[in-house]
């Protein structure tokens, strides 16, 4: 275990190229490979570990499509925020488990379309949160919180998200590729409805998970191989079957098409390219909460 302090050269100990001179907020292990990290390597970044590295490598070996799932979900997640702003009109996200920067980033992709977007970041690793901490600095609509986000009533009650977010307009909570490393027993519908609960009406829910395809379909072996290959390496990557998953956004409304497979979700244009078994693995729905009765 290292701890990393401020102006650190972690390209010159660690083999991580992306993060130099940021204030790490914890102890980062490059021992262990950690989810921030290996999704990073999926898409191609450059903050990453070998440990990550080794991570995609084995869900390489089971599925060499298993990349493309990645950049699916992280293609659906800037369509989804594209939504989110130009047609239902929010101008303030939390965002759950926001990973580390990517080509286009949640507040880019809402400022591109209005100025006024208000985004709070919230992840529990370090690396994520030196990046989000430096993003605070050339952008002062975007904030960043260091939380657990499978403590609601914490992230809620945070002073950053309280001071930032406005809980009596309308909201979008970003849950995307997150829940599916909340454990069952940790108990990820609970999880959720104490979020869902705090949100104003006309508040919008973007949900992404592993779909464990269900018994009899012919990709159920696949998702098990790529479930334990996340199991046995960051400890969690759960498939839940599509009632499990449609469970999570319980008294929402589902936006068309509903929960599908993400790439199915208003894509930019027709597909030419055969599409892969694992791009069915990852499913994801946006939902809106309707007023009270
Ligand atoms: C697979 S990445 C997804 C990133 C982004 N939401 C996306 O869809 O592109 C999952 C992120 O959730 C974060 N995460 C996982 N469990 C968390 C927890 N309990 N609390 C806060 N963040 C968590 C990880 O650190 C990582 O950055």
């Amino acid at each position: 275990m290292v701890r990393i302090k401020s102006g650190y050269e972690t390209a010159g100990v660690s083999g991580m190229a992306g993060v130099n001179e940021l204030d790490l907020a914890g102890e980062v292990d490059p021992t262990r490979p950690s989810i921030a990290r290996v999704y990073d390597a999926f898409l191609g970044g450059k903050d990453n570990f070998e440990v990550d590295r080794e991570v995609c490598r084995r869900a390489i070996e089971i599925d060499p499509d298993a990349p493309v799932a990645a950049r699916d979900l992280r293609s659906w997640l800037i369509r989804v925020v594209r939504f989110l702003v130009g047609q239902a009109g929010i101008d303030q996200f939390l965002d759950c488990g926001s990973g580390l920067p990517t080509a286009e980033n949640v507040h880019q992709a809402a400022q591109r379309l209005s100025s006024d977007v208000t985004v709070v970041y919230v992840d529990n690793d370090p690396v994520v949160a030196a990046h989000g901490r430096a993003l605070l600095e050339e952008n002062p609509q975007t904030h960043f919180v260091f939380a657990d986000l499978r403590r609601p009533a914490d992230v809620l009650a945070n002073p950053v998200v309280r001071k930032y977010i406005d809980f009596t307009r309308p909201v979008a909570l970003m849950q995307c590729a997150t829940i599916h490393h909340v454990l069952d027993e940790e108990g990820p519908a609970e999880i959720m409805a104490a979020y869902i609960d705090a949100l104003p009406p006309d508040s919008y829910v973007a949900l992404s998970h592993f779909l464990d395809p269900g018994e009899g379909s012919e990709h159920r072996d696949l998702a098990r191989q790529l479930e334990m290959n996340l199991r046995q390496s960051v400890g969690s990557g759960e498939c839940r079957t599509h009632e499990e998953i449609l469970s999570f956004l319980d008294g929402l409304e589902l936006v068309q098409p509903g929960l599908v497979p993400v790439m199915d979700w208003w894509p930019d244009g027709p597909t030419l390219k055969p599409v892969a078994a694992v791009q069915r693995l990852v499913v994801g729905a946006v939902a809106r909460k309707p007023a009270p009765h």
